[in-house]
């Protein structure tokens, strides 16, 4: 039986006030849940602040991205032994925002997933195709290709501590919301195309949908077989938006 999980990626939003507001209004709410297991994905300076307000809660924190190296002269960059010394426990890598803006290629993304895991830090990794992938029917391969990269370097044996999230680059942002059977259908592939390595390790693999996912969405989703849960982006900067989607999927 896989544990949902939901997982809140703040992007670059917030600030202390906003973080100390947001984590009391949360930390009650989730702890009370005893299946879902719920993480804050702040920016890197809030980081320290949100790991200690969320003590003593259920709540877990986690980064949007890392360094895919130990240390060194990597100006601007942040490691996996910073963000676990600083109560870290999971790292968003391959965000279609990082891909696109900073032109993460599927190696680099491939080499912070291990680096993550280096340092004892659970990957979140992000697939997904764009609008015009998918009108041209490319949705199976680009994310296969997304995948294929990461398993080839760190094995099939990695996705044991390790969590997918998909998500459709079209429905990021947009309020177009993939519909639970188009959202389900690209899931089982991802769940398909690692179960071609190891199927129990594909068993027991965590696949998150985000996109739009909201609370007055997140049923439909969370209803399907292969949606264990969601990487929410704009509806976890208000709390009864994010506690409600923990609800419905504990
Ligand atoms: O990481 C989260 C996703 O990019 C989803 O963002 O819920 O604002 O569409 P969104």
């Amino acid at each position: 039986m896989r544990q949902p999980l939901v997982a809140g990626n703040w992007k670059m939003n917030g600030s202390r006030a906003f973080a100390g507001e947001l984590v009391t209004a949360l930390r009650e709410g989730v702890s009370a849940l005893d299946r879902v297991e719920a993480v804050l994905c702040p920016s890197f300076v809030l980081l320290p602040l949100v790991a200690e307000l969320v003590g003593g809660s259920t709540l877990q924190v986690g980064s949007q991205t890392l360094s895919e190296h130990d240390e060194g002269a990597y100006t601007g960059e942040v490691s996996g032994a910073m963000l676990l010394d600083f109560g870290c426990r999971y790292a968003i890598v391959g965000h279609s925002e990082r891909r696109e803006y900073y032109a993460e290629t599927d190696r680099q993304i491939a080499a912070k997933f291990a680096a993550a895991q280096r340092h004892g830090l659970t990957p979140i990794l992000c697939v997904g195709e764009t609008l015009q992938q998918r009108e041209r029917e490319e949705t199976e391969s680009v994310i296969r290709e997304q995948l294929e990269v990461v398993l080839a370097h760190v094995g099939v044996a990695a996705f044991q501590k390790a969590v997918v999230a998909y998500e459709p680059v079209w429905a990021i942002g947009t309020g177009k919301t993939a519909t639970p059977e188009q959202a389900q259908a690209v899931h089982a592939f991802i769940r398909h195309v690692v179960a071609e390595r190891d199927s129990e390790v594909a068993e027991q693999l965590r696949i998150l949908y985000g996109g739009s996912m909201k609370a007055a969405n997140a049923a439909g989703l969370l209803a399907k077989a292969d949606i264990d849960g969601g990487l929410i982006g704009g509806a976890s900067l208000k709390a009864e938006e994010f506690l409600s989607i923990c609800r419905q999927a504990s």
